[in-house]
């Protein structure tokens, strides 16, 4: 009797569909919205909900990843962000490296490269990365062992897809037909990761309109490309909209006056109740944090009774531990089929 081998097979070699997609379909690296469909942003969400009795409860743990480790590699500084990458980890009961970078042996001058060479040689599962150049997360994605998996945590003014889920998984507990919203995305569009992510999701979502609100210095060339309208006026964008997403002005970003002062800005640009009531009675506003509190907002609507800030961060530890659960099944079906 012959046994077939497997490279016998007459079965078509499965090749990966993109970086982030594997041959299966399933999430393997979680870098950008841009080229996600609707049905894998759709299972992010649906996965966040399960996991969201989980942070509810006394012991707030689930067995999912016993025995992984997930390394923290965050570049640029971050509280909430790294905080809930952190806490997600834990409750789905994995080991977490957390790698200050400043402290690191990258400032004795060791190359990025050999950095994951030594990580990866500790047995790491995950890289969990922030880094100020776009296209840093998907340029480790692409030179880690292939057991790995990356997620990006923000990457310079490219995209932050787990805080555009985690915004549209506060959207959805509030209002779950997105057909039927208007949302407007107020601020530094220039250069914000997080608008970037946000457009994409929504448009896959079918969102039923999209408004980015502005000073033309902050608004991008080519944005309405993206499907959006492009307001310069914030009483006009804002109007009977169901959801305001406020931007932190990127100042740190900035190379050159965006704008006059931050006084003026918050003049023309800035949140206040007043305002608010130009919008559904019923608005959500947003904001991805940290807030500039009279900057981009008033402090009474950051803290008023539209405002959904602080379940957003919240709903990130449920996000983020959908996000890890699923790059790790797409690894454990890879070794159910080697
Ligand atoms: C955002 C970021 O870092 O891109 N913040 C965050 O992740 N919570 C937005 C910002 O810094 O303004």
């Amino acid at each position: 009797m012959t046994t077939r081998s497997a490279n016998s097979s007459t079965a078509p070699i499965k090749r990966p569909r993109t970086i982030q997609i594997d041959s299966n379909g399933r999430l393997r690296h979680f870098i950008a919205i841009e080229g996600l469909s609707k049905s894998i942003l759709t299972e992010i969400l649906d996965t966040a909900e399960s996991f969201v009795s989980v942070t509810a409860q006394n012991v707030k743990k689930v067995p999912l990843l016993r025995g992984r480790t997930i390394c923290n590699l965050f570049f640029e500084p971050s509280t909430r962000t790294r905080t809930t990458f952190e806490l997600a980890a834990k409750r789905l009961s994995a080991d977490v490296l957390n790698i200050n970078i400043s402290a690191s042996s990258s400032s004795k001058g060791e190359t990025l490269l050999d950095m994951l060479r030594n990580l990866e040689a500790m047995h790491t599962d995950m890289f969990v990365v922030r880094h100020s150049s776009s296209g840093a997360a998907q340029f480790i994605a692409s030179k880690v062992a292939p057991h790995i998996s990356v997620i990006n945590a923000g990457d310079g003014s490219h995209e932050h897809p787990t805080q555009a889920m985690l915004d549209m998984f506060t959207i959805r507990q509030h209002k779950p037909d997105f057909s039927s919203l208007r949302v407007a995305i107020v601020g530094d569009l220039m250069h914000s990761r997080v608008a970037r992510s946000q457009i994409h999701a929504l448009n896959t979502l079918g969102v039923g309109e999209l408004r980015v609100v502005a000073p033309r210095t902050l608004i991008p060339v080519g944005m309405e490309r993206l499907g959006v309208q492009i307001y310069q006026n914030l009483e006009q964008g804002i109007r009977d909209v169901d959801v305001i997403i406020m931007l932190r002005l990127q100042n740190e970003r900035m190379h050159g006056a965006f704008i006059p002062s931050e006084q003026e800005y918050f003049q023309l640009y800035g949140l206040t109740e007043k305002r608010i009531a130009l919008a559904k009675p019923d608005v959500l506003v947003m904001h991805p944090g940290p807030i500039n509190r009279g900057v981009e907002m008033d402090s009474a609507v950051a803290d008023g009774e539209h405002s959904v800030i602080l379940q957003q961060v919240s709903n990130g530890i449920a996000v983020r531990m959908a996000a890890m659960s699923m790059t790790m099944r797409s690894r454990a079906d890879a070794e159910g089929e080697a």
